[in-house]
């Protein structure tokens, strides 16, 4: 049995299930919400060929017949191509109200797939199986789909949310270890953000959650997605409180946006930058204790996670850098709008912090050490 987390949205309320094996009992859990007996399931190359068989499986055994479309994996898949393909391949099948969209895969087969049900037949309900870290802490739950356009990430989206959430610890053991790691900065996220207690657990047990030990894994998704659904039921389209989510964001996107979206620097370690970076800034700006951000440092260390942008390259770009923050709709005038902090569990969102203290720590932080030719 999985631990149950419900989503509090009205009408539009749904349950987070987490636990082992539960792709195995996938058949009970998507009959219990679907309104029909047919399912478009929608995964990628990578997660087809491990996991498809056993989901379709499971939902047959409850009656549920399933169109598998499998798509190659990577972020170049969250594209209007490949949307377009996808939807045109629903629409021959005939699909009625009742058929029902289901993701399985990480976060980008769940943004696709979530926004193509957003708009098939003027929304059709989609049920998300995430199989990375990442989404099944952050990306599956909160409701926002999107993809990517010519013009930057995620510009073409909605805010639909799902009908259930299945985040099956079990298929987090054939992720890579690169990518595990990336997925629990996200974690890490929610201990920063406003759980202090969270952090001291994870300074216990991060080992235990790296590993793929399932209670810990369990404990840390549950923690994790309580965590974001009490904000996202509070402020569903990212009027308010929302924003505390992009908690070393506002950096991450900018390093991301300079190594292209790649291999080179994942969302997860670029993430894990960005929050030393909104520490350091905090620091800087004397709203927290220098021991706090030492502390975050350790802890990333300790992790294997970067958190210095010369942990990926060595020359950055500090203007570059500087005209992301002012494209990223976050400028007044000479400020931007950061998500600072005063310590471990005390973020907060801040809109006038100055372009030049920024500039300023940045061009500090991308130095490169000087060649210690004495040695
Ligand atoms: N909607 C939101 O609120 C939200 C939040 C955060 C991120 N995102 C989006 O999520 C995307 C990133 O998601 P991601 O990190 O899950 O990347 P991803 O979906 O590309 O998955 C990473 C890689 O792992 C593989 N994989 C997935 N599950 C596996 C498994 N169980 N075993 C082995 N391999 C597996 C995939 O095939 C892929 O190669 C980005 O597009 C980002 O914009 C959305
Ligand atoms: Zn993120």
């Amino acid at each position: 049995m999985g631990e149950r987390l419900r989503v509090e949205l009205g009408s539009r309320s749904y349950e987070i299930i987490v636990g082992e094996r539960l792709l195995a009992r996938a058949g009970t859990y998507v009959a219990q919400v679907a309104r029909g007996n047919r399912a478009v399931i929608v995964t990628d190359e990578n997660v087809g060929t491990l996991y498809l068989h056993r989901l379709m499986g499971a939902l047959e055994e409850k009656g549920i017949g399933s169109l598998p479309i499998v798509l190659p994996p990577g972020e170049q898949t969250k594209c209007f191509a490949q949307a377009e393909s996808l939807m045109e391949t629903v629409l021959e099948h005939k699909p009625d109200r009742d058929t029902l969209i289901v993701a399985l895969g990480g976060g980008v087969i769940g943004d696709l797939a979530g926004f193509a049900a957003s708009i098939l037949l003027r929304g059709l309900d989609y049920v998300q199986i995430p199989t990375t870290l990442l989404a099944q802490v952050d990306s599956s739950v909160g409701g926002k789909t999107a993809i990517n356009s010519r013009h930057g990430k995620n510009l073409i989206g909605s805010f639909y949310q799902p009908r259930l959430v299945l985040a099956d610890v079990s298929v987090l053991s054939s992720l890579p270890r690169r990518e595990r790691l990336a997925g629990y900065s996200e974690v890490l996220k929610y201990a920063l953000i406003d759980d202090a207690g969270f952090f001291d657990w994870l300074q216990e047990h991060a080992a235990e959650v790296l590993e793929g030990k399932a209670g810990a894994l369990t404990r840390a998704i549950l923690v994790s997605c309580r965590a974001k659904a009490a904000i996202v039921a509070e402020d569903e389209r990212e009027s308010g409180k929302r924003a505390l989510l992009n908690f070393g964001h506002t950096f991450a996107h900018a390093l991301e946006a300079e190594t292209g979206y790649g291999d080179a620097l994942l969302h997860g370690e670029a993430v894990a930058i960005g929050m030393s970076l909104a520490f350091a800034l905090s620091v800087r700006m004397n709203l927290c204790p220098e021991e706090e951000l030492l502390r975050v440092m350790r802890h990333l260390a300790q992790c294997g996670l970067p958190s210095s942008p010369l942990a990926v390259r060595a020359n950055w770009d500090v203007e570059a850098l500087m005209e992301h923050f002012s494209r990223d709709k976050k400028v007044r005038g000479e400020s931007l709008t950061f998500v600072l902090t005063r310590g471990i569990g005390k973020a907060f969102v801040a809109h006038d912090v100055e372009k030049e203290l920024v500039r300023q720590l940045l061009i500090e932080h991308l130095r490169p050490a000087p060649l210690d030719i004495a040695k």
